[in-house]
C-alpha cells in the first residue's frame, strides 16, 4: 500500500532511470529481486544487538536464523573459518578490521588513494586518517601497476603494524602471496580489502586472499551483487576481536533486514551460475578495454584484468568531469576518476572509470560490449556534434530495452 506520493515517485524514477541507462559505474550492480525484496520485510523492525544466541533483545529467534544463514553460506563461499556480516557498509568493515588488529596510532601501510586506493585507507577527513598514521604506495609511473619491491621498501622502511591491499580504481589482479610475504618479512598483518573483486574472487576469476590474509573486508554490493553493506571474514580469534569492534564498538543493533538479503545474495553466489557470471565481468571488461584502445583511448595499465578500467580522457582535451557529463548525456552512467599522477584535482580528474559488473548482470555480452565501447569513443571523440549524441543515445535506448533488469517487475509495495 502506498500513500506517499512524493517519495514513491522519486523512487520509481529511479528505478525507470536503472532500466533506461547503461550502469557502469564499477561500484555499482543490480541485486536480484528477491535480495531487494528481502530488504522491504519486517525484519527492519527488529532490534537485535549482540550477535546470535547472545542478544540484548527478546525475540531474536527468527533473526538468529537468518544471522547464521548469512554467516555459514559466506564463509562457504569464501572458504573462510569465520565471518560476521553486521558491517553497515565497507568503511565500517574496515573500521572494524583495523580496531582487531591494530591499536589507534599504529602505523599502516596501503595503496595511496591518487592510485587507484580507498577514502577509509588513511584519507585525512576519513576515520583511518585520523586515527591511524598512514603511508602509501602506489603504481609505478610507466607500466601503472603496483610495484612489489617498492611496497617491500616502504614496508622495511616502515614496520608498519597493518599493510592493507586493495583497492577501488585497481584493474589489475592482486599478487595476495606477495603481499603476505612482505608482511610477515617485516612483522605486519595482512589486511586485504577486496571489496572491488568480491564477486570475482567469489566466482573464482580473481585469486583468493582468504589463505594469505588475517582478516578480509568487503563491500556486499559490487561484483558480489547483493545488498549495500559490508562483512569480515578471519579465523576466530580474530574474528572475536572484530565481532566486539563492530558491537558494542562502532555500530548499533545490525540491519537485519539487509542480513537477510545478504544471506541470499550469499546463496546466489555459491550457485554454479555465478562462477559463468564472474568469468563474463572479466570478458566483457576486456572486450570493452580493448576496443577502447583501438579507437584510440589510452587504458591505464594498457588494460584490464578485472572487472574496472581507468580511461585516460585527457589525451582527447576533455577532463573526467566533462566525459561524465557527455556520457551521462547519452545514458551511460560512470564516474569521473583520478588516473595514477594526475595533473588535475579530483573533482575534474582527467579519467572515467569503468566497469562491467552491472551491464554483465543485465546480460550485455561482448559484442555488446564492443558496440557499448563504439558508443563511448564517439561521444567523446565528437563532444560538440549533438547528431552523433542522438544517434549513441538510440543505440544506449536499444540496448538497455533489450536487456531488461527486472523483466518480472518488484515488489516495492505498488
Ligand atoms: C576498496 C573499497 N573499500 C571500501 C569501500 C567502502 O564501501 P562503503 O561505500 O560501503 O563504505 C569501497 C567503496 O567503494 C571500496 O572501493
Amino acid at each position: 500500500m502506498r500513500t506517499d506520493d512524493q517519495t514513491w515517485a522519486a523512487i520509481d524514477a529511479e528505478t525507470e532511470r536503472q532500466e533506461r541507462q547503461l550502469e557502469l559505474i564499477a561500484s555499482e550492480n543490480h541485486a536480484s529481486a528477491e535480495v531487494i525484496a528481502a530488504m522491504g520485510t519486517a525484519l527492519t523492525n527488529k532490534y537485535a544487538e549482540g550477535y546470535p544466541g547472545r542478544r540484548y533483545y527478546g525475540g531474536c529467534e527468527h533473526v538468529d536464523t537468518v544471522e547464521d544463514l548469512a554467516r555459514d553460506r559466506v564463509t562457504e563461499l569464501f572458504g573462510a573459518e569465520r565471518a560476521n556480516v553486521q558491517p553497515h557498509s565497507g568503511t565500517q568493515a574496515n573500521m572494524a578490521a583495523f580496531m582487531a588488529i591494530c591499536d589507534p596510532g599504529a602505523t599502516v601501510l596501503a595503496m595511496s588513494l591518487d592510485h587507484g586506493g580507498h577514502l577509509s585507507h588513511g584519507h585525512p577527513k576519513n576515520f583511518s586518517g585520523v586515527f591511524y598514521d598512514f603511508h602509501h604506495y602506489g603504481v609505478t609511473e610507466g607500466e601503472e601497476v603496483i610495484d612489489m619491491d617498492e611496497v617491500r621498501d616502504k614496508a622495511l622502511a616502515l614496520r608498519p603494524a597493518v599493510l592493507i591491499a586493495g583497492a577501488s580504481a585497481y584493474s589489475r589482479t592482486l599478487d595476495f602471496e606477495a603481499f603476505s610475504s612482505i608482511a610477515k618479512e617485516v612483522g605486519a598483518k595482512l589486511m586485504v580489502d577486496m571489496a572491488h573483486i568480491a564477486g570475482l574472487v567469489a566466482g573464482k576469476a580473481h585469486p583468493s586472499p582468504i589463505p594469505y590474509a588475517d582478516v578480509t573486508t568487503f563491500t556486499t554490493h559490487k561484483t558480489l551483487r547483493g545488498p549495500r553493506g559490508g562483512a569480515v571474514l578471519a579465523e576466530i580469534d580474530v574474528i572475536k576481536k572484530v565481532n566486539s569492534a563492530l558491537f558494542p564498538g562502532g555500530q548499533g543493533g545490525p540491519l537485519m533486514h539487509v542480513i537477510a538479503a545478504k544471506a541470499i545474495a550469499f546463496r546466489e553466489a555459491l550457485a554454479p551460475e555465478f562462477e559463468a557470471y564472474a568469468a563474463r565481468v572479466v570478458q566483457n571488461a576486456g572486450a570493452m578495454a580493448a576496443r577502447l584502445q583501438e579507437r584510440g583511448l589510452r587504458i591505464v595499465s594498457g588494460g584490464t584484468d578485472n572487472h574496472v578500467m581507468l580511461v585516460d580522457v585527457d589525451a582527447k582535451g576533455l577532463s573526467g568531469r566533462d566525459a561524465e557529463d557527455l556520457l551521462h548525456s547519452v545514458e551511460i552512467t560512470c564516474n569521473k576518476n583520478l588516473i595514477p599522477y594526475d595533473k588535475r584535482p579530483p573533482m575534474e580528474a582527467s579519467g572515467v572509470r569503468l566497469g562491467s559488473a552491472a551491464i554483465t548482470t543485465r546480460g550485455l555480452g561482448v559484442d555488446d560490449c564492443v558496440t557499448l565501447a563504439d558508443c563511448i569513443a564517439d561521444v567523446l571523440e565528437a563532444p560538440t556534434d549533438e547528431s552523433v549524441a542522438a544517434r549513441v543515445r538510440g543505440a544506449i535506448g536499444e540496448l538497455a530495452k533489450s536487456y531488461p533488469i527486472y523483466p518480472e517487475g518488484l515488489a516495492t509495495g505498488a
